[in-house]
């Protein structure tokens, strides 16, 4: 089977974990953890980088940080992995789904102003499978409505927007070290911001608001989480980030290589970066278009036939049993994408030959 998106880990991973084993620092305090936060922040030029278990604990954290909560509405694009959606929910605040541009697949900024009300706190904008959404639009509308932007860059670690790392235009941002991620550190995640009230209060908050008095007893001032990245993991995590430049050339040229294989495919809708854009091409995603011979579904059955693991695009949010009375826009690029959406293999490990393997049969050759 030629995988959808699994790890590669070719660097000093071992070295550093074992380090951690043999000095015993394995749990949530260690020099790791510190490392990889400086590395990440330097890698993204921004202030300050709080680590945490997953890229769901990373929204909650950031959506505390920021003070929302019950009865609070953010927006947030309908086409994504349910995380962030869920995310909102935690909190007691409430998703307001918005549409999404055929374009790019992630959230249309023009779309959003319509659905602000007297309760909307945030703007929570998704770049999905690594294309960045349109920021200069998003800051704009939280500046003039007062409202936070906290950027889920879970897919898109790497991509840039006007030259800017995505994930640090918005108030906070988010990453997820998941196993399918650009960079994995088995389950991880990753709060970013430019301002450091934002993340002092971030890292209190994420190890349960402790504060170690005079005889050294524990004291909380208020409810914290413990959303704390073990050592050993983040010292797998710094292992990973060293080669992520690496992994991004490989994703950038493999995503050329299927454009020029695929690029005259009746029926198929390639994926764009726009000129403003870097997109990191986490996973390489097309459109099958009504005048392909066969249905979207169709192909992915016939590349699983074939031994290749192909997957349909998220199942729109809107339309699923916890969310379906939450207010949104009109959903009909979302829906139409959401029908037509193929994420192809996509491993920094995949070879040449194997993306020739699966456009032969995207070409029905
Ligand atoms: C868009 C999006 N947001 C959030 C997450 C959550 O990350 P995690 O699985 O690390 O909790 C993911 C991925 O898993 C994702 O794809």
């Amino acid at each position: 089977m030629i995988p959808l998106c699994i790890p590669e880990m070719g660097g000093n991973e071992w070295k550093y974990v074992k380090e951690c084993i043999d000095t015993n620092w394995v749990s949530s305090v260690g020099s790791y953890v510190n490392l990889f936060e400086d590395r990440f922040s330097e890698y993204l030029k921004c202030e300050k980088a709080v680590v945490t278990m997953n890229g769901t604990a990373a929204i909650q954290l950031a959506l505390v940080t920021l003070g929302i909560g019950n009865g609070d509405e953010v927006i947030v694009p309908s086409m994504t992995f349910i995380s962030p959606v869920n995310a909102i929910k935690y909190v007691g605040a409430v998703p307001v789904f918005c549409d999404i541009r055929k374009d790019t697949f992630v959230m249309d900024e023009n779309k959003i102003e319509e659905l602000i009300t007297e309760k909307t706190k945030a703007i929570m904008p998704v770049h999905i499978y690594g294309h960045p959404v349109y920021m200069d639009k998003v800051m704009e509308l939280a500046k003039k409505y007062n409202l936070y932007v906290i950027e889920d860059a879970t897919e898109a670690l790497g991509s840039e927007y006007k030259g800017q790392m995505l994930g640090t235009i918005g108030h906070i941002g988010c990453f997820s070290f998941n196993g399918n991620k650009l960079i994995t550190t088995g389950a991880g995640g990753m709060l970013v911001t430019n301002n450091n009230e934002y993340g002092e209060r971030a890292k209190y908050l994420s190890t349960q608001t402790k504060t170690i008095l005079e005889n050294k007893a524990f004291y909380h001032e208020e409810v914290g989480y413990n959303f704390r990245m073990p050592n050993l993991l983040a010292a797998f995590g710094v292992a990973q980030l060293e080669q992520v430049e690496k992994y991004l050339k490989i994703k950038r040229e493999n995503a050329e290589y299927y454009n020029e294989i695929l690029k005259d495919v009746k029926g198929i809708t390639l994926p764009v970066e726009m000129p403003w854009a870097k997109n990191c091409f986490w996973l390489y995603s097309i459109l099958v278009e009504e005048d392909y011979p066969i249905s979207r579904d169709e192909l992915i059955k016939k590349l699983i036939d074939n031994k290749i693991e192909a997957r349909p695009f998220f199942y729109p949010v809107h339309d699923m049993p916890p969310y379906k009375e939450c207010r949104k826009g009109n959903m009909d690029i979302t829906n139409e994408v959401a029908s037509k959406g193929i994420n192809l293999p996509s491993s920094v490990s995949l070879t040449k030959e194997q993306i020739e393997e699966v456009c032969k049969v995207i070409k029905g050759e």
